[in-house]
């Protein structure tokens, strides 16, 4: 990137660690300034920073809940004060579920906390970033909205019910944003990944590992954060022209059907 041409800026939100931290990371070595995402009392965030501030590019923390509605367009213009106009939103902030189970044994209070961290936080904060975007001249930058979503939007995990239906809906409001915002110019994808190595699978990582190895995976391991994030990346500055509405699985083959 020159000095002269106006720099991308990307949103990652949940990018303390994980999926999204590698996003963050990727998102800088191709030049994107980029705002790291977490909760308000994210002890990971302020590291986070600064390993993305060795990429010299600009970086800041935006601690917010993104269940918390209102908070969204406070949150967004702070950015914008500080790194300039938003042109990337990653929607990558996910919880599980409180407890694997049985359905038939869900708690209403993990049900809600699924759909307003993966689903509802997601829609309305691409809601509020859409507006923004409407509302202003975008120049001749690459604008996306990326939603991370899950290989469960469409398999299930019996032990997980409402963590997959709430990636299911989370999966048709990316839809229905690439629908709205074709007009506007603006990409929207969706990437579902499988089985990857993170905070969130550490406690089922070595049961997936050895289920990869034999063969529920067409790669036979399981995946790496930077990798997802590499293929964020990839889709952020543009590099598959002329789509959009698109479903990607990141997932080696997982759910190529077999028989
Ligand atoms: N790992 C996998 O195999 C896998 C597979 C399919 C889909 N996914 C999806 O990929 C995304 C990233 O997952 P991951 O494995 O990287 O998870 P992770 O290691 O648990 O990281 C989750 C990130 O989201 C943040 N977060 C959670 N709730 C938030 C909220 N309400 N507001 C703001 N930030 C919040 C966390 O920050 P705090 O610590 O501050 O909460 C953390 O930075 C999720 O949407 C997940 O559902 C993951």
């Amino acid at each position: 990137m020159t000095g002269s041409e106006p720099r991308p800026v990307a949103l990652v939100t949940g990018s303390s660690r994980g999926i999204g931290l590698a996003a963050a990371e990727a998102l800088a070595r191709e030049g994107f300034a980029v705002a790291l995402n977490g909760l308000p009392d994210d002890a990971e965030l302020p590291s986070a920073v600064e390993r993305i501030a060795a990429y010299c590019v600009p970086v800041m923390a935006a601690a917010f809940d993104v269940s918390a509605i209102a908070g969204h367009d406070s949150a967004l213009a702070a950015i914008e004060a500080e790194l300039g106009q938003i042109t990337t939103l990653v929607n990558n902030a996910g919880v599980g579920v409180l407890r694997r189970g049985d359905m038939l044994e869900v708690s209403e209070e993990s049900w809600d906390r699924c759909f307003a961290v993966n689903t509802k936080g997601m829609f309305f904060l691409s809601q509020a970033f859409a507006r923004r975007l409407v509302a202003r001249s975008k120049g001749a930058l690459f604008h996306s909205i990326i939603n991370v979503t899950s290989s469960n939007a469409v398999a299930v995990a019996e032990q997980r019910s409402e963590y997959c239906a709430s990636k299911a809906a989370a999966a048709m409001v990316s839809k229905t944003l690439a629908v709205r915002l074709g007009r506007e110019d603006v990409a929207v994808y969706d990437v579902q990944p499988g089985l990857i190595a993170t905070e969130m699978t550490a406690p089922v990582i070595d049961a997936y590992r050895e289920r990869a190895e034999e063969g529920l995976t067409l790669f036979p391991r399981v995946g790496r954060p930077e990798e997802v994030g590499a293929l964020i990346a990839s889709l952020a500055a543009g590099r598959l022209p002329y789509t959009t509405g698109m479903t990607i699985p990141a997932d080696a083959g997982m759910l190529v059907p077999r028989f």
